[in-house]
């Protein structure tokens, strides 16, 4: 989809407690690479818990294109008929990755040594995103790629026809590009090596391990280098997908903002490439549990419990932690609007690149609501003004990105004056019963009637 229908302005306000349990929606980078993997292998894949979000449909959408059966079978139950490694046909028709970067990357990846020219587009915002990190890497493998200047959407690419495997050194933290370049070398011959200097989420690694694939990890002076063997037949599998980690953030970060809260997010994933927000929340003094730890499909599982906690302190996030948070930082600015003291962002460049210059969308916001924020290219600073000390009143804009318009509803919740989203129909792309689930806790969220 490239735009997603009229804008849903949306509006928040202080109220009472929030309480209950919220059940999130599956993990989105799972979901993803499910769906991806499910169509790589030979036979039928079958997935629970998949994310319905509009980002994870868009991919099941392409994966037909490329001659998958994808299938819903309703309450996130779904199955993948896969054509193989180095089955895709060429799709008939331009693949729309509408908001999705996480799609449109891993997907570049997956086509790259296949024999057939793909066109790729999307919403303005992912059309605004650069390509180059990921079709640099992929013309080593022989795949070519011509899109708009600065390595913009719309663009085609022609994959290798006799595809080579490759060794390459990620050079941003990026697990969307290492994630392309693994798949890339699925289906070359020989060994693909993808070097990181930085962990990043590492769910292509475990789940290509899972599917079959042989695949090592080593941690090195070098970095954390990855060694995939190519021309693998996958096998299928049978997927529970795990709750968000970064949908959990949001019902998290509002009971830590709403007086007299208490809410419990079961069954999130705390995989140590994905939790740094929790942590980070810990150390700023929120009253946040981590219950009944468990160990779930090789990953670390526990039930989240968040309550109010009015006397929290900005703290310098560990630039080390980046990687792990860095879809968190938007709500973790939110949070540190409301604690004592300066929080401080550093090492969080990619925050520019996302579905918006996250660290621009947020400081213009905070400002508007009153908040103070200072900023540089890859560092930015919320000085905190304490509870009940954040006047809000504003409107602001979510910039087709999700998590932005979260953020600021989240916000509204324990500002003086409600806090309005310019529209909230990016949410879907991601965490479709946000809405809903929000009000079941007591939130006061509600669409605002245009004049
Ligand atoms: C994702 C990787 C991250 C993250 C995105 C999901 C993934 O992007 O921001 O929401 O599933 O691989 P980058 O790889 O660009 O950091």
């Amino acid at each position: 989809m490239s735009s997603h229908g009229d804008p849903i302005p949306m509006t928040s306000r202080r109220g009472g407690p929030l309480r209950g349990e919220a059940h999130v929606p599956g993990d989105k980078s799972i979901s993803h690479r499910s769906l991806i993997l499910g169509a790589m292998a030979v036979g039928e894949t079958r997935i629970t818990g998949l994310l319905e979000g509009q980002d994870v449909l868009d991919t099941g959408r392409a994966m037909e294109a490329f001659g998958a059966e994808v299938i819903n079978h309703g309450g996130g139950e779904w199955s993948v008929h896969g054509v193989g490694v180095g089955g895709f046909a060429e799709p008939d028709q331009v693949i729309d990755c509408g908001n999705s970067g996480t799609g449109v990357r891993l997907i570049m990846g997956t086509m790259a040594t296949s024999d057939i020219a793909v066109t790729f587009t999307g919403d303005a915002s992912l059309n605004s995103r650069p390509m180059g990190r990921v079709t640099d890497p992929l013309a080593l493998f022989g795949c070519q790629a011509v899109g708009r200047a600065g390595g913009r959407l719309p663009m085609t690419l022609v994959g290798a026809k006799a595809p080579v495997p490759v060794r390459y050194v990620v050079p941003v933290p990026s697990a969307q590009v290492k994630s392309a370049v693994l798949l890339a070398g699925l289906n070359a011959p020989g060994q693909t090596v993808v070097i990181e200097k930085e962990a990043t989420r590492d769910h292509t690694e475990r789940m290509l391990a899972g599917f079959g694939a042989e695949l090592t990890v080593e941690d090195t002076d070098e970095g954390r280098v990855i060694t995939l063997t190519g021309q693998p037949e996958l096998t299928p599998q049978t997927i529970v997908v795990p709750r968000d980690p970064s949908s959990a953030a949001f019902p998290v970060c509002a009971a830590l903002l709403s007086e007299g809260s208490d809410v419990l997010v079961p069954n999130i994933g705390l995989n140590p490439t994905r939790a740094g927000l929790f942590y980070t929340l810990q150390e700023m003094g929120a009253d946040l549990t981590f219950e009944n730890m468990r160990e779930e499909g090789g990953e670390p599982v526990a039930d989240l419990r968040a309550k109010y906690s009015p006397d929290m302190r900005g703290i310098e996030v560990p630039p080390a932690r980046a990687a792990s948070m860095i879809d968190e930082y938007p709500v973790l600015s939110v949070v540190a609007a409301f604690a004592q003291g300066q929080t401080v962002m550093r090492g969080v460049k990619e925050l520019r690149v996302k579905e918006s210059d996250r660290i621009d969308a947020m400081a213009q916001g905070l400002r508007a609501a009153g908040v103070e924020v200072d900023e540089g290219e890859d560092w930015w600073i919320v000085t905190g003004r304490g509870f009940g000390n954040v006047p809000g009143g504003a409107t602001v804009e979510s910039r087709l990105d999700h998590r932005i318009a979260m953020s600021f509803l989240v916000m509204g919740l324990a500002t003086e004056k409600p806090m309005t989203v310019d529209d909230g129909g990016p949410i879907a792309t991601s965490f479709p019963i946000f809405e809903g689930l929000m009000t079941g806790l007591g939130a006061g969220i509600t669409r605002t009637n245009r004049p």
